[in-house]
């Protein structure tokens, strides 16, 4: 790491403790934010849902289907009488900058969780398609338990989000279907990715499980996981989402989830520092794993150890810490300087873009196992 980075870090840091997180109104606050970092709520066109055609990967989608009916998670979202205890125990010891970005975190996760929630809720209820719909319900059913499950957890801390008033005052974005499907799918994966790398380093050094959340990691990153696998079978099954053109899209996705989450990342070390992890090491570990999954559905990979793949990232870090220091300077010079950083974002964006892709012939059977 250079001298640059760790001091835009530090000033990361600052940033995260000026704009703490006190209370319920604060945390919503945090939730509702919309900038090119933050969790998103997406609306689409719904009507193309009713298109979908499912009979190709028939066989695999009945296998999958019927491991969502079986739900095997169902009384995984409870917590045990251990729970409070950890709470109770662990929670002091944090330092306070440790905790703002633990909390951070769970808003974070949480608003992610409840767009899905949203998300696959609103495509259920406004289209026909049974194995679609059938789905849908499937999915939305584990993401309310998934959001559900946080919210509990920011509510120890008397920062428990409305969901309703959320759900009403967010921002939504609107993704055509082709684009819900590769960035969805690929927000699952790199869900599963990354809460069972988080998951294998605490149970290695369960010293270091600084929260009882993160025993639960694993049986939820396999919901998460078959929640991936639904969007896999959907492309799949329709191949033409796979070909031409739309490989660029599949880069461009894949970049941005990546780069999106690497930048985030950055901006709260103490969080992987205290579970022995470091973000960049982490990061490129998820993004490992995320690569090998999706070699089941996208023709193509991005070469993530590329030197140049590697200098862009930690760019976009540089980057986004200046354009912060901008925005808290604000004026007219902050204004400018905003721009300016954007357009820098922009063209970093670009030639990482360009950095030559790995292609790949695409296996016959579609569905993976969660083994990592
Ligand atoms: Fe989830
Ligand atoms: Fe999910």
């Amino acid at each position: 790491m250079n001298a640059t980075i760790a001091n835009d870090r530090n000033t990361d840091h600052v940033d995260l403790l000026m704009n703490k997180v006190e209370s319920s109104a604060d945390a919503t606050a945090r939730a509702l934010v919309n900038t090119v970092l933050s969790p998103r709520f997406y609306t689409t066109r719904f009507k193309d849902f009713d298109e979908i055609n499912v009979e190709p990967v028939r066989a695999e989608w009945d296998a999958m289907m019927a491991e969502y009916e079986g739900d095997n998670n169902h009384d995984h979202f409870q917590r045990d009488a251990r729970f409070a205890q950890e709470v109770n125990q662990l929670m002091p010891q944090l330092t306070p900058e440790l905790r703002q970005e633990f909390i951070d975190f769970l808003i974070s996760s949480l608003t992610s969780e409840f767009s899905g929630c949203i998300l696959y809720n609103e495509i259920r209820k406004n289209i026909s398609n049974p194995d679609i719909r059938q789905l849908m319900t499937y999915m939305a059913r584990d993401e309310s338990r998934h959001a559900g499950f946080l919210n509990q957890s920011l509510k120890d801390f008397n920062l428990g989000i409305d969901l309703g008033g959320l759900k009403r005052s967010k921002k939504y974005t609107f993704f055509k279907p082709k684009y819900i499907y590769y960035a969805t799918y690929l927000s699952e994966k790199i869900g599963y990715a990354r809460y069972i790398t988080i998951f294998r380093q605490l149970e290695r050094h369960p010293d270091k499980r600084f929260h009882p959340i993160f025993r639960w990691f694993e049986r939820w990153c396999n919901d998460e996981f078959r929640h991936g696998e639904s969007f896999a079978l959907i492309m799949r099954a329709n191949p033409h989402l796979l070909t031409g053109v739309n490989r660029l899209w599949i880069r461009f996705f894949i970049l941005a989830v990546y780069a999106t989450m690497y930048v985030r990342d950055h901006s709260r070390p103490l969080l992987h520092e205290a579970m022995g992890l470091h973000s960049t090491e982490y990061d490129y570990e998820v993004f490992r794993i995320t690569s090998q999954i999706c070699r089941q559905v996208f023709p193509v990979e991005l070469d993530i150890d590329h030197p140049a793949m590697r200098a862009g990232m930690d760019r976009l870090v540089e980057i986004s810490a200046a354009h912060q220091r901008a925005k808290a300077r604000g004026g007219l010079i902050g204004a400018l300087l905003q721009g300016v950083h954007a357009v820098r974002a922009f063209g970093t964006f670009a030639r990482m873009f360009f950095v030559p892709v790995k292609s790949h012939e695409l296996p016959e059977q579609v569905r993976v196992a969660p083994v990592w």
